[in-house]
């Protein structure tokens, strides 16, 4: 039987929760304490650019099963499953603070007026779930497993892809300690249940572990392939034939293996530090996670080096004074509005510091990048970011930079300086019309190689 649901927290993870949940057949409240994001989801609108979730959004809503309030109490009283989905920022230490969580939790337990089961789908510390459970419990002089159950239902959805990953998922990952619970959380997603999803029944500590050994791991792999692609650009060797023929070793398959100018996002860079964290707390090192960290502060740094080797200059503070450089790409990946964590956001900062004005482009993701960089000029397109600029350089691997006209780049520009963070374009073309043309472990002077019986990436 489809179950009410109250969805505590409507930010990314909550918003899709909400959204999925309710398109799976149960009956769905979110809440949030901002006023202004449940007046815009009330009305159909997401305060985050995500395909295809609006239309999720609006065929929910005018089914009668989803609505929105800023009123947590009374979304918990209606409920019977409570999923917790706020936001579990980065502490100094690359610890999580669990602050928002402590206080849903205190309201929950200040209005536990039926059995419940709590959810935690917010990314947290590993023992967190039981630490939500006990000051529940002890807050609200309740029972575990008798007035409320804990789940752990960690999330794996990757943004700008984030809806096809709720309806599809490789697995989803249940921690709980009764059959209660158990049988609530089978209910609750009974239609990946019928579409033969994998299910994990596990403790609630494995499924913490799971979340950051899956994130932490996808990181190692592209750390990896960063450090790689830096050493076949050192040795002159094509890091796309490397990857790809590691790729064909089932072991280690192809994905994730992709170079660039490190990674970000609201996940890879905080879950790697808090896995670290998790280490350091617990008496084991977790060194894998902490050189993957080092290594891709780094790799962000990499791409400003580059481009001021490229354009005979350092990164000293006045060394690019004069200089015009354009930005294609400010988002953390394609498909988002999402700056958080992004490489972009260090090598604009090193730009400026050496004095280079910044011309920057990115299909939606400027206006979030403006509030941390007002001082940055932001144009509606590629070519005119580039009109005039010294040298351009490509951060996010969003498809339409993959089709640019080069030789209009070229014409538009004033220097040929092209440095290709994500490897998108074709070296020889790009030289073929006057480019001075970099990508990452692009070190084969002839091009790229080809793996017979295969295409090239
Ligand atoms: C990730 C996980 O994939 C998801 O399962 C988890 O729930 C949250 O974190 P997301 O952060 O949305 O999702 O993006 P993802 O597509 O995994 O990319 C993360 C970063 O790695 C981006 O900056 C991306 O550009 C970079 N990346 C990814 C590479 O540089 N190379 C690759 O081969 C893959």
């Amino acid at each position: 039987m489809a179950k009410k649901i109250a969805v505590l927290g409507n930010g990314y993870v909550g918003l899709l929760a909400a959204v999925g949940l309710a398109d799976f057949g149960n009956t769905c409240i979110g809440a949030d304490v901002n006023p202004d994001k449940i007046a815009a989801l009330s009305a159909g609108r997401s305060p985050l650019y995500e395909p295809g979730i609006e239309e999720y959004l609006n065929r929910n809503l005018s089914s009668g099963r989803l609505r929105f309030t800023t009123d947590l109490a009374e979304a918990i009283q209606e409920s019977e499953v409570l999923f917790i989905t706020v936001g579990t920022p980065s502490l100094e230490d690359g610890g999580a603070d669990l602050t928002f969580v402590g206080q849903v939790a205190d309201i929950i337990a200040r209005n536990l007026n039926s059995y419940k089961v709590v959810v935690i789908k917010s990314t947290v510390p590993v023992g967190t779930n039981r630490w939500v459970r006990d000051r529940i419990a002890q807050a609200a002089g309740a029972v575990p497993g008798k007035d409320f159950d804990l789940v752990s239902n960690p999330e794996f959805l990757r943004e700008g892809r984030a809806v096809q990953d709720f309806f599809h998922p490789d697995r989803t990952v249940i921690g709980y300690e009764s059959d209660r619970a158990r049988e609530v959380m089978f209910e609750v997603y009974r239609a990946l249940n019928v579409r033969s999803v994998p299910f994990v029944w596990c403790s609630l500590e494995t499924a913490e572990l799971i979340k950051y050994a899956s994130n932490t791991f996808l990181a190692t792999k592209i750390a990896f392939i960063n450090e790689m692609a830096n050493l076949a650009e050192a040795v002159g060797a094509d890091i796309h034939t490397i990857a790809q023929s590691m790729g064909m070793d089932g072991r280690i398959s192809p994905k994730f293996l992709h170079p660039g100018p490190g990674f970000g996002g609201s996940c890879f860079p905080k879950d790697t530090r808090a896995l670290e964290a998790a280490g350091r707390q617990f008496g084991v090192n977790m060194s894998i996670a902490k050189a993957v960290d080092a290594s891709n502060e780094a790799q962000k740094q990499r791409t400003g080096l580059k481009l001021a080797r490229l354009l005979g200059r350092t990164l000293d503070p006045g060394s690019l004074g004069g200089l015009q450089i354009g930005v294609l790409g400010l988002a953390f990946k394609q498909e988002t509005d999402d700056i958080r964590e992004s490489p972009a956001l260090v090598l604009v900062r090193q730009l400026l510091d050496a004095g280079a004005q910044v011309r920057a482009y990115d299909p939606k993701a400027a206006p979030n990048f403006a509030r941390e960089f007002p001082e940055v000029t932001y144009y509606e397109g590629a070519y005119e970011a580039a009109a005039g600029a010294d040298a351009l350089v490509i951060m996010t691997e969003w498809n339409e930079f993959r089709g640019l006209d080069l030789a209009r780049l070229a014409r538009a520009m004033k220097g040929r300086v092209l440095v290709d963070g994500r490897n998108l374009l074709d070296p020889a073309e790009a030289r073929a019309v006057g480019f001075t043309y970099e990508g990452v472990g692009r070190g084969q002077p002839v091009g790229r190689g080809t793996v017979q019986g295969s295409s090239p990436l």
